[in-house]
């Protein structure tokens, strides 16, 4: 399966960012909508950036009881929205419930895991009371949440060797914290570049920074495509 891009929209709505987004349709296939803009304009900007022209992975990183992730699992299936993320740390029923909730509402939309957020070491994760180092932790979570029944998991680029080690081939593996070799590493510190990525088994790479800050967004995105030989 080819490595696929996923283009980020850290902003506060599509609109602070039309203008090159527009340009960006036609090479850009996913965008990432996250946090920051669904809190900040909801369903309406799914809405907007879908009708651009984009698939919208939409990160909200669910995480509470069952019945109440499978009920946002609903909600969400009515929007145009082609990926979801959900945390595996709510274990394997409130997951079950979630993809119990997609099969039956969204039968296109792939529900994705987050394990343990990269921004979490191995103290961050002690003083929570998991003793397991983070990678072994992570392997855990991917295991269960394909147990579980979700289709892919969102993970470092250097988690994507040893969760391709312990997992079926056809679970997608999205990865940011990708910098092609000309780009700055903004706050990223364990990078890998987009070629790099694709080789180590990830299925799309989530790219941000190194396209919007790039003096033309549009060169550069097809400059991470021809590298994911696109
Ligand atoms: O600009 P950049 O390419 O670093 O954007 C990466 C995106 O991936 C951001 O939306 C960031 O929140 C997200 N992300 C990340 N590293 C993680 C998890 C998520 O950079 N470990």
């Amino acid at each position: 399966m080819p490595c696929e891009l996923i283009l980020v929209l850290d902003a506060p709505s599509p609109r602070d960012v039309a203008p090159a987004l527009k340009r960006l349709v036609g090479t850009v296939t996913w965008v990432k909508v996250g946090l920051e803009m669904f809190t900040a304009c909801g369903p309406d900007c799914v809405r907007e950036v879908a009708d651009l022209g984009f698939k919208v992975f939409l990160d909200l990183k669910l995480h509470d009881i069952p019945n109440t992730v499978a009920k946002s699992v609903e909600s969400v299936a009515k929007l145009p929205i082609g990926m979801l993320t959900l945390h595996t740390g709510g274990g394997r029923e409130m997951m079950a419930w979630a993809v119990k909730a997609q099969q039956q509402h969204a039968p296109q939309l792939r529900l994705l895991g987050v394990t343990v957020l990269t921004s979490m070491g191995a103290k961050d994760l002690n003083e929570v009371g998991v003793a397991a180092a983070p990678e072994a932790q992570v392997v855990r979570l991917g295991r269960l949440a394909v147990e579980a029944g979700l289709r892919g998991l969102v993970c470092s680029p250097l988690e994507l060797a040893p969760l391709r080690a312990a997992l079926p081939s056809d679970v997608a593996l999205v990865t940011p914290g990708i910098r092609p070799r000309e780009a700055g590493l903004d706050d990223q510190t364990r990078v890998m570049t987009p070629g790099e990525a694709a080789r180590a088994g990830a299925s799309f790479i989530v790219v941000g920074r190194p396209i919007w800050k790039a003096p033309d967004p549009v060169i550069a995105a097809r400059a991470i495509l021809s590298e994911l030989g696109a």
